[in-house]
């Protein structure tokens, strides 16, 4: 199944992933500027994305964990995930994303 992210340079990429992942685990193992200090751990809150708006409700509602450290970061938006919450799934293939400048 394939996401769709949009890197801080504004560059398009389509990346293939496995069901059960994580979409943070996705961004990071294909190379792009994500940095996930925690692994994952929901405790950093630099695995920053904007879901693209058409997407939003399919990927969940934010944990109460997820939203206090969203509130830590200076660029959060309505559509604002952390991508290590969000896992693959056949609903969610062609997911679009864009990389928030605190995630590098
Ligand atoms: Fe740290 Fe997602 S990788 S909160």
């Amino acid at each position: 199944m394939k996401i769709h992210v949009t890197d801080q340079a504004g560059v398009e990429h389509e990346l293939e992933g496995l069901e059960g992942w994580r979409v943070m685990e996705v961004i990071r193992d294909w190379g792009l500027n994500i940095k996930a200090e925690c692994g994952g751990a929901c405790s950093c809150a630099t695995c920053h994305v904007y879901v693209a708006p058409e997407w939003f409700d399919k990927v969940g509602a934010r944990s109460d964990d997820e939203e206090d450290l969203l509130d830590t970061v200076g660029d959060v938006k309505p559509t604002s995930r952390l991508s290590c919450q969000i896992l693959m799934s056949d609903e969610l293939d062609g997911l679009k994303v864009t990389l928030a400048a605190s995630a590098a």
